[in-house]
C-alpha cells in the first residue's frame, strides 16, 4: 500500500507548479549558506549597505508550507486585493496571484496583487519568473518598484490581505500606510514573528495593543507566522 500523499491546495498548470518547486529549492539552498543570526539579533542590520549587497541576489522566499497556507487563506476570505510587502524574486507573489485568479473565477469582480520591491535587479528577475508562469500570474500582478514607504502612499484599493515578508524595520511603517485602506476582516500575515521577535518588537507591540483593532494569533510554522485580523470596534 502506498503512503497517503499530502494534499496541496494549489491549482495551477504543471509548468507553474514545477517553477514554484524549482524556486523554493533555490531559495532553500541559498538560505542554508546564510548566517540567519544576521536577521534575528540586530534589528538595525537591514539598514546597512553591506546587508543590501549580501541580499541582492538572495530569494529569502516564503517557505512552501507557508505559501500554501496563505493561498488557502486567500481562498477562504475571497481575497481579491492584496499588498505584498517584499517581493524579491516573486515567489510568494505567484501564489497570491493564483489565489486571486481563482477567487475572481468563482465570484467575479476585479482583483490585484500589489507587489513591492526596491532592488531593481530583483524586480527584473521577478518579472522573468512571472512571465515564465504566464498570464495566469501576470494578469493580476502590479509591481511597484522603489521604496514601499513611497510606492504604497497612494492608489491602494480596499485591501483584503497584507503579507509582510520584509526586513523587520519596514514592517510597521508599511502596516501604518496600508491600514487605512484595509477592510474590516482584512488579514495581516507576518513571517518569522517568533524567530525575529526582537526585530519585530515595535510591530508586535502595535498589533497586540488591546486598542489596536487587531486580533492576533501566532501560527506554529517554522520561526512563527503571525496571523492578525483587522476588526476595529467602529
Ligand atoms: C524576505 S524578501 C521577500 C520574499 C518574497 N516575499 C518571496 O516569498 O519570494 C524581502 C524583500 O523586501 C525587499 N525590501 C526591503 N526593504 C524594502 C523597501 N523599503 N521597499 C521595497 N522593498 C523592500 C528586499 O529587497 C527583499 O527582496
Amino acid at each position: 500500500m502506498s503512503a497517503p500523499t499530502v494534499p496541496s491546495p494549489i491549482l495551477a498548470p504543471p509548468h507553474v507548479l514545477s517553477l514554484l518547486l524549482r524556486l523554493h529549492a533555490l531559495s532553500i539552498t541559498q538560505e542554508n549558506m546564510l548566517d540567519r543570526d544576521m536577521f534575528r539579533l540586530d534589528p538595525k542590520i537591514s539598514r546597512t549597505q553591506n546587508f543590501r549587497d549580501i541580499m541582492r541576489d538572495k530569494f529569502i522566499a516564503l517557505e512552501q508550507d507557508k505559501c500554501h497556507f496563505v493561498y488557502q487563506l486567500c481562498l477562504a476570505i475571497n481575497a481579491k486585493n492584496i499588498v505584498e510587502a517584499g517581493t524579491s524574486f516573486g515567489v510568494s507573489t505567484m501564489y497570491l496571484a493564483l489565489a486571486i485568479g481563482r477567487n475572481l473565477e468563482a465570484t467575479g469582480g476585479k482583483g490585484v496583487i500589489i507587489a513591492t520591491e526596491n532592488e531593481a535587479s530583483k524586480a527584473e528577475k521577478a518579472r522573468e519568473h512571472w512571465k515564465e508562469a504566464g498570464e495566469i500570474v501576470t494578469k493580476y500582478v502590479e509591481l511597484r518598484e522603489g521604496d514601499l514607504r513611497e510606492t504604497l502612499k497612494a492608489d491602494l484599493p480596499e485591501i483584503d490581505l497584507l503579507l509582510l515578508d520584509i526586513w523587520a524595520p519596514m514592517a510597521l511603517p508599511t502596516l501604518k500606510l496600508v491600514q487605512p485602506r484595509m477592510k474590516k476582516g482584512a488579514v495581516v500575515i507576518v513571517d518569522n514573528t517568533i524567530g525575529s521577535a526582537l526585530a519585530y518588537k515595535d510591530l508586535l507591540a502595535y498589533l497586540r495593543d488591546p486598542e489596536s483593532g487587531f486580533t492576533n494569533l501566532t501560527l506554529p510554522y517554522s520561526n512563527g507566522l503571525e496571523m492578525s485580523v483587522y476588526m476595529p470596534m467602529k
